[in-house]
């Protein structure tokens, strides 16, 4: 009687597996030396003239790029920017006050609220200070009029403009942006925007400006149309009497940004030390009891012997 024996032995089941008999055809045996002369130089002909089409479409694309002349940002070495480095809370504050006086007179930040201060930047009775100084509309009340209050911590960042026409309106055609989510809005984060506010220059030779665009080689066709907003000394500063140089200022209102489009920054970051501590204890002692736990399916062999 012909069984079939599962014995644990020595032996492989590796002669099982027969390879498969190649299979020949006519079409298999065609290549490129099989082809008569007259085909082969046809061939290569064919060939030479694809790679030159194609080599001389790549230098003419790339010879009339007019993005030639947009400066990409380099990457600046924010103290935010290490994998446990958090940050820079002074600056946050300082960014703030630099939206607030300077920014905040055409762009938005729709999307936080004073609230959203509270122990990042200031103390609560220092937002409460600053929403207060803010009218807000509100109602309606008993008489179902609507009345004007003085802002409190849930109340969201004033809007400089009542809607995108306005302002356009006010800024030759140009909309200026929402800046709460900005420094993820546009590539290059906190590099582009630095180098955007810190970039403005004269336009080089033989290029023109439009009346009300400004030449600024970090922004996508040069052409902006937000003057420069911040130079020296466009504001003092109100607490640490830090000097208020065009630099400082551009990298206190983009850490201030930064923190805006993430405020979860600091707690992503301690959360992530915490899981990379937490797996580097877990991963061995789970690897150790998978080999545990396999170590007597994983020793056994499994073979084929053929009854004699
Ligand atoms: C006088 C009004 C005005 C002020 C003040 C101003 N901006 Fe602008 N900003 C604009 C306008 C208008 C645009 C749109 C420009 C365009 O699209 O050509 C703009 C665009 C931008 C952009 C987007 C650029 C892009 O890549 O699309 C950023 C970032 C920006 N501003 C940051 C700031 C910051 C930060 C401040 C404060 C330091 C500031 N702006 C102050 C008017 C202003």
């Amino acid at each position: 009687m012909a069984a079939l024996r599962a014995v644990v032995s020595t032996g492989t089941g590796r002669t099982l597996l027969a390879a498969p008999k190649a299979v020949h055809s006519s079409r298999a045996s065609m290549s490129f030396s099989s082809l008569s002369r007259g085909k082969k130089v046809a061939l290569s002909t064919l060939g030479v003239l694809a790679a030159g089409g194609a080599g001389l479409a790549l230098a003419l694309q790339q010879s009339v790029k007019a993005s030639d002349l947009e400066l990409h940002p380099p990457s600046y070495p924010w103290s935010h920017a290490g994998i446990l480095s958090s940050l820079d809370h002074a600056s946050i504050r300082r960014g703030y006050q630099v939206y607030k006086q300077v920014c905040s007179a055409c762009h938005s930040m729709e999307y936080l609220a004073f609230r959203n201060l509270v122990g990042v930047s200031h103390t609560e009775a220092e937002v409460k200070t600053l929403a207060e100084e803010i009218e807000v509309v509100d109602g309606p009340d008993d008489t179902g009029e609507m009345f004007t209050r003085p802002g409190k911590l849930s109340d969201y960042f004033p809007k400089p403009y009542p809607n995108s026409e306005a302002a356009r309106a006010a800024n030759n055609g140009a909309l200026p942006p929402d800046l709460s989510y900005i420094v993820n809005a546009r590539h290059g984060g906190e590099d582009y925007v630095f180098s955007l506010l810190t970039g403005y220059c004269d336009p080089p030779a033989g290029v023109q400006v439009r009346e009300g665009l400004y030449y600024n080689p970090y922004f996508p066709g040069q052409a902006i149309g937000m003057g420069p907003p911040i130079y020296n000394e466009v504001l003092e500063y109100d607490d640490d009497g830090t000097p208020a140089t065009m630099s400082q200022v551009a990298k206190d209102v983009c850490t201030f940004l930064r923190w805006a489009a993430e405020p979860e920054h600091d707690q992503r970051k301690r959360m992530g030390l915490k899981l990379i501590l937490g797996a580097a204890i877990l991963t061995p002692l789970v690897y150790y009891m998978k080999r545990h736990r396999w170590s007597v399916l994983k020793s056994r062999k499994i073979a084929y012997r053929p009854p004699k």
